[in-house]
């Protein structure tokens, strides 16, 4: 858990709860603050400044893993128990009396008996297809590309993220620490890793991120290749009974917007507050209201991701029309104010109330 490579963006209001609930200590110390992006395009850089279009709000670049290693140092010392390397995981009457979560822990059958199940158990877990297929709708995009994704053992080739619209395909450039940087670019999403050397790598992140002044990416060992699938996925509603899904379990963006985590976080925190009022003043009405309002926020995050993954890929079979309208739309965002407003306040997260 603590090694899988995830994304590495967290929004203005993501960084800002997990500062209010005394987690952001480390992240603070090791993080970095972004106050925009690049957009390149045409062999030219066009910034996207976050505090100037959305209203001084910035972005952490700290990863995933990262945040994973905090929040369960923090369970642990709160007391809480986490059960690892449990099996076989099941839901049990998630709509009836006794709803209870069944798994195999070192051998031994065990069961957990619950008021609540929140279903945070990622795109592949159990909890989704734990309600009734009669009582879901999936809405699904499947996009005809993959990101190539690399870890390097470089200097950063850039203070900000690079995200590059290229004939060959996107590409983007952006950072894990002073000595790692994570870059990817668009491929076959059947590619192999395995058929591509360091040095064709390289080749293609020089050649989709050139610009006319001769810009290239700081080199070095590269550490870790993999490839990423791209999809849109929304499952409507997202409880049933007692099961509350939250993060991947219930939707996936493609990596794009950098939005993956930062939605997962959001649901937990509407969750949160509508357990804690069920538990405080007896009130239903927030649970029973968790799907819609988790949702409300998950498609417009969906569209934004949509979006930008739209804008900057390249789309196989694409004609010269569809082409020049992306041009013309990356035009669009990096000469007009209220294009580039809608980037910047989107990229740094919608505000979380
Ligand atoms: C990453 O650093 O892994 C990353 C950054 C921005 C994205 C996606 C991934 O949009």
């Amino acid at each position: 858990m603590e090694a899988t490579l995830r994304a590495g963006v967290l929004e203005h209001g993501t960084v800002e709860l997990l500062n209010a609930t005394g987690l952001g200590a480390r992240m603070q110390r090791e993080g970095a603050v972004h106050k925009g992006i690049e957009l390149r395009f045409d062999g030219r850089g066009h910034r996207i400044d976050f505090v100037d279009l959305a209203g001084g709000k910035t972005i952490m670049l700290y990863a995933q893993h990262e945040v994973l290693k905090d929040l369960i140092a923090a369970r642990l010392e709160a007391g809480g128990a986490i059960l690892f390397e449990a099996s076989d995981a099941a839901l049990r009457d998630i709509d009836g009396k006794a709803p209870r979560v069944t798994f195999i822990q070192s051998g031994r059958a065990q069961e957990i008996a619950c008021d609540f199940v929140a279903g945070c158990d990622g795109f592949h877990g159990v909890c989704r297809p734990s309600i009734p297929q009669s009582r879901r709708h999936e809405y699904v995009r499947v996009y005809p590309f993959g990101w190539f994704g690399v870890l390097v053992q470089a200097p950063p080739s850039s203070d900000e993220l690079i995200y590059a619209h290229h004939p060959e395909g996107f590409a983007l450039v952006s950072t894990r620490s002073p000595e790692i940087q994570r870059l990817y670019f668009q491929c076959d999403p059947q590619d192999d890793v395995a058929k591509w050397s360091d040095d064709r790598i390289w080749e293609q992140f020089r050649s989709r991120l050139a610009t006319l002044e001769g810009w290239r990416p700081r080199e070095g060992p590269i550490l870790q290749k993999n490839i990423v699938a791209m999809r849109s996925f929304v499952c409507e509603p997202m409880q049933h009974g007692k099961l509350f899904l939250a993060g991947d379990a219930a939707h996936i963006v493609p990596p794009t917007g950098a939005k993956g985590l930062n939605l997962a976080v959001a649901d937990v925190w509407v969750l949160a507050r509508a357990l804690v009022e069920f538990y405080r003043a007896g009130r239903r009405d927030l649970l029973e209201g968790y799907s819609e309002r988790a949702l409300a926020r998950i498609w417009r995050a969906e569209y934004f991701s949509w979006w930008m993954t739209s804008m900057l890929h390249t789309f196989p079979g694409n004609d010269g029309f569809q082409e020049r309208l992306q041009i013309a739309e990356l035009r669009y965002v990096t000469t007009s104010r209220p294009k580039a407003v809608t980037l910047a306040e989107n990229y740094v997260g919608l505000p979380l109330a």
